[in-house]
């Protein structure tokens, strides 16, 4: 696989003026977006999706498999995926498949597709209420990272890909950690009134660190493209994370990934602190950040009853053992495989 290429809107603008097959399918919810790209472009055919969970599925890919052959797509068309990640892991995996694969590439309009999702090459769709169990590696040929994309965000997703942003730098970059939280913190004193997610989009400084947070994914997928080694270090927070989402879809609770994801990171940071990885304080003051931008920080269901997620859970737990990746400290994080109870065993 190539490496992710990240370019600004003026450069995709330019690059698929002289496409001969341009495609479009984006997330009606990002119109504002992509109604104005259809009317600059030369678009052969546009597609607008209705996204869930739900239908992140085969069929969904099949109806756009057909939707291509319909408007005669060759092998040479390029797919334009205009929306958040259910968009571009759905339209990435359609062209990884049409004509055994056509060119893609990603306009992704929420933070956590700018930051995570449509960076990397990895697509897919759901199967039977299991994520993302079926799917391919296929790169895009380019992410556009355009923040004012993000300006008709619900608050709630914008903190969603906040908490990946965050994860992102705590993996890769300590002093952009440490300079978000402080920014962010401020932006919220200035204006107490206003959201978020629409403070923080005024600030420069906020484009900026979409930027490198993208660019860090980047470099980790262009060292490991197919997750064989360090790429595994963009699950920080997930391996507890995925065990409380598990048990908030088993009791009807309404948990985000994101806010799952800033939950695992604190059980993550306490975990690194128990086996002497981390500096005592670590966990706490990931805890007075993450409290101070609206993140949550406390799983409502206690760790025995995620550990047990974690024991039952065949793909997490391979022969008892976990791929925990833990922090040092802001910034540098390292993958252990461990006892998927060593959370206990190391009080
Ligand atoms: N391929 C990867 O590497 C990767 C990584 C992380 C997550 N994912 C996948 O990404 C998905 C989550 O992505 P997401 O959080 O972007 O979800 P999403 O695509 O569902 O978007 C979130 C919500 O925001 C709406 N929306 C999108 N753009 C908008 C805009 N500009 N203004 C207003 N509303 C807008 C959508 O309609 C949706 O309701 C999951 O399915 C997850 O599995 C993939
Ligand atoms: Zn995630």
């Amino acid at each position: 696989m190539t490496a992710p290429v990240l370019v600004s809107l003026s450069e995709a603008l330019a690059r698929l003026q002289t496409e001969p097959e341009l495609f479009v399918v984006y997330d009606k919810n990002a119109g504002s977006v992509a109604l104005p790209l259809l009317d600059a472009l030369p678009v052969r055919a546009s597609l607008a999706l209705e996204t869930s969970e739900e239908a992140k599925t085969l069929e969904t890919v099949q109806a756009l498999e057909r939707w291509l052959l319909q408007a005669d797509a060759s092998r040479g068309a390029l797919l334009l995926a205009v929306g958040g990640g259910i968009t571009t892991d759905l339209v990435g995996f359609t062209a990884a498949i049409y004509k055994r694969g056509i060119r893609y590439a990603n306009v992704p309009t929420t933070l956590l597709a700018q930051v995570d999702a449509a960076i990397g090459g990895k697509t897919g769709v759901n199967l039977d209420g299991y994520k993302n169990m079926l799917g391919a590696f296929r790169m895009p040929e380019f992410t556009v990272l355009e923040a004012a994309f993000l300006r008709t965000l619900p608050e709630r997703e914008w903190r969603c890909g906040l908490a990946e942003l965050l994860k992102t730098f705590l993996i890769g970059d300590g002093p952009a950690y440490a300079a978000t939280v402080s920014s962010l913190k401020s932006a919220q004193n200035e204006d107490e009134r206003v959201e978020m997610g629409t403070s923080s989009l005024k600030s420069a400084q906020f484009e900026d660190d979409i930027r490198r947070a993208a660019a860090i994914k980047a470099q980790i997928v262009t060292e490991d493209p197919e997750e064989h080694g360090v790429r595994a270090k963009l699950n920080l927070g997930h391996t507890f994370g995925h065990a409380i989402e598990h048990a908030a879809r088993q009791k009807g609770a309404d948990i985000t990934h994101g806010e799952a994801v800033a939950m695992g990171i604190l059980l993550a940071a306490e975990l690194s602190e128990r086996l002497g990885v981390a500096q005592k304080g670590l966990a706490a003051q990931l805890k007075a950040d993450f409290t101070a931008v609206g993140l949550p920080t406390e799983s409502p269901y206690p760790v025995e009853e995620l550990v047990e997620a974690l024991r039952k859970d065949k793909k997490a737990a391979a022969g008892g053992k976990v791929k925990f990746v833990l922090l040092r400290a802001p910034g540098d994080v390292i993958l252990q495989e461990l006892p998927y109870d060593c959370y206990f065993a190391t009080k």
